[in-house]
């Protein structure tokens, strides 16, 4: 069986002596699946991941997503979206956007937003591209309680365009109609572990609902200097043969910049909720 390190004080794991392998005795699938609510984050280190062994892991956490953006999914298995800079004929095999370098949840502007996402390596450039993860449990634990209590049953408003809007990149109107803005929980309830977490993010939470805008902007700054403290980041760097899962209920994450000289090809699968994992309304 395998064995566990953290990765940081307060949240991630790596997954030691385990190659990722769809045909896993349920066991072990269960133990992987308990990891994953308890650490947030997995690390598997030194994995021969082909696409098939990546969608048939994935798939046992949940549905996969097939992304709009189908020229950027892989020809052979379309649950396996292309992160890239890499060119083809001329043509960009991957998506790469300019938003990856703010903080964010994944599709926290979706009514039924991913619940994780397993992103493994495939070129890398020799340095920059990181990618940072924010503990939004341990942060919203650690804020005074009379915060807390004021926060606990507020809802805001969540904004694709904005967020967009934020890196002066366009939307244009069938993003836009696919997409209008929605409003969650400020505080979300994790699905499984039943923990709180704040769930927001900079440039797509727009204001809190049915506060003064001033009240309402001062707290969401506060909020959003507050979770991305070092103590509740952690910031990977990535080597050949990593994999990280992680989960898109309490955790948010950027990436660094990197040099566009070199390349850098990422494959990711996006794993759907269950209802029962679905954001509370
Ligand atoms: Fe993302």
């Amino acid at each position: 069986m395998f064995h566990v390190r953290k990765l940081s004080e307060t949240f991630g794991a790596e997954v030691l002596d385990f190659q990722i392998d769809a045909h896993a005795p349920d066991e072990v699938m269960q133990a992987i699946k308990a990891l994953w609510a308890e650490h947030k984050l997995l690390l598997f280190r030194h994995q021969d991941l082909d696409e098939d062994k990546l969608v048939a892991f994935s798939r046992k956490f949940g549905e996969l997503e097939i992304h709009v953006r189908t020229e950027y999914l892989s020809p052979s298995h379309p649950e396996v979206l292309y992160i890239s800079n890499m060119k083809q004929d001329g043509r960009s095999i991957g998506i790469l956007s300019d938003t990856e370098v703010g903080w964010h949840y994944d599709q926290i502007y979706l009514p039924r937003p991913a619940v994780g996402s397993l992103l493994a390596a495939h070129t890398l450039p020799p340095s920059g591209g990181n990618t940072e993860f924010a503990d939004m449990g341990t942060a919203f634990e650690a804020l005074p309680e009379e915060t807390r209590q004021k926060l606990m049953h507020c809802r805001a408003v969540q904004s694709y365009e904005a967020f967009n809007r934020a890196y002066s990149v366009p939307t244009n109107d069938e993003q836009k109609k696919k997409s209008p803005d929605i409003d969650h929980p400020l505080v979300r309830r994790h699905p499984i572990t039943g923990k709180p977490a704040l769930y927001l993010c900079p440039g797509m939470t727009t204001h809190i609902v049915g506060w003064e805008a001033e009240e309402s902007r001062a707290m969401l700054e506060e909020l959003f200097d507050w979770c991305v403290q070092p103590q509740f980041v952690y910031s990977h760097q990535w080597q050949d043969g990593d994999a990280l899962l992680w989960d898109n209920a309490c955790t948010m994450h950027r990436r660094d910049p990197f040099d566009q000289g070199h390349l850098r090809l990422m494959k990711r699968t996006t794993i759907l909720p269950p209802p029962e994992l679905a954001v509370p309304v």
